[in-house]
C-alpha cells in the first residue's frame, strides 16, 4: 500500500510544485505562482511524496514577521484528495512553525471547512496588515479579495 511522506522541497520539486499550484489556480482556488516565485520561496516549501517518489502535494510556511507565519500554496493533487494528505502536510508545517517560535499561524483561503477541522478560526483580514503589505500587493484581486482569513494560536 502506498505510504505518504512529508519532506522539505528541493530544486527537483519545482516543476511538480508549479503544476500542483497552477492547476488549482486555473480552477480559481488559489493564486498562480511563477517558477521564479516558487524557486525564491523554495526553502519554505514542503512536499508530500508517495512510496514511488511521486510528489502529490505541496505547501509553504512563510514567516510574515516574528509574530506570525502563513501557510501558503497548499495543494493536493485531485486524485489524492480526501486521504488525509492536506491534514498531514498542515500538521507538519504547524509543528515547524512552533519549533521556529511563531505564536500564530494564518491562512487566507476558500477552504474554510478544511482549516476549521485542523483547528483554525475565522477572523478579519484587517488583523493581518503584514500580509497585506506583501503578497496581497501582487494579487490581481487585491481590492476585491474574497478569501477568508483564518488563524491558529500555537
Ligand atoms: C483543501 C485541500 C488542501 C484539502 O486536502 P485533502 O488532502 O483533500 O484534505 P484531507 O483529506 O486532509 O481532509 C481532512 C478533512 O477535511 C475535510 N475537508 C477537506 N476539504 C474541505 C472543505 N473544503 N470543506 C470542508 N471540509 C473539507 C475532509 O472531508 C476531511 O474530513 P474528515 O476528517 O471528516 O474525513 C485539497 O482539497 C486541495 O488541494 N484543494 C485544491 C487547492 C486548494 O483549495 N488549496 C487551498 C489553498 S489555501
Amino acid at each position: 500500500m502506498t505510504e505518504f511522506t512529508v519532506r522539505p522541497a528541493t530544486v527537483h520539486d519545482v516543476n511538480a510544485v508549479f503544476h500542483l499550484t497552477n492547476d488549482h489556480a486555473q480552477a480559481g482556488l488559489m493564486l498562480p505562482r511563477s517558477k521564479y516565485k516558487i524557486i525564491t520561496m523554495l526553502n519554505n516549501f514542503s512536499v508530500v511524496e508517495t512510496t514511488e517518489k511521486e510528489v502529490v502535494a505541496c505547501a509553504a510556511l512563510t514567516p510574515l514577521w516574528t509574530d506570525m507565519a502563513e501557510i501558503m500554496a497548499l495543494a493536493v493533487a485531485d486524485e489524492y484528495q480526501g486521504k488525509g494528505i492536506g491534514t498531514m502536510l498542515c500538521r507538519s508545517l504547524i509543528k515547524r512553525a512552533k519549533e521556529l517560535g511563531f505564536p500564530k499561524i494564518i491562512a487566507l483561503t476558500y477552504q474554510v471547512g478544511f482549516f476549521k477541522k485542523i483547528g483554525f478560526q475565522v477572523t478579519d483580514k484587517d488583523q493581518f496588515p503584514r500580509k497585506m503589505w506583501r503578497e496581497c500587493l501582487e494579487c490581481p484581486k487585491l481590492e476585491q479579495c474574497d478569501e477568508t482569513a483564518m488563524f491558529l494560536d500555537l
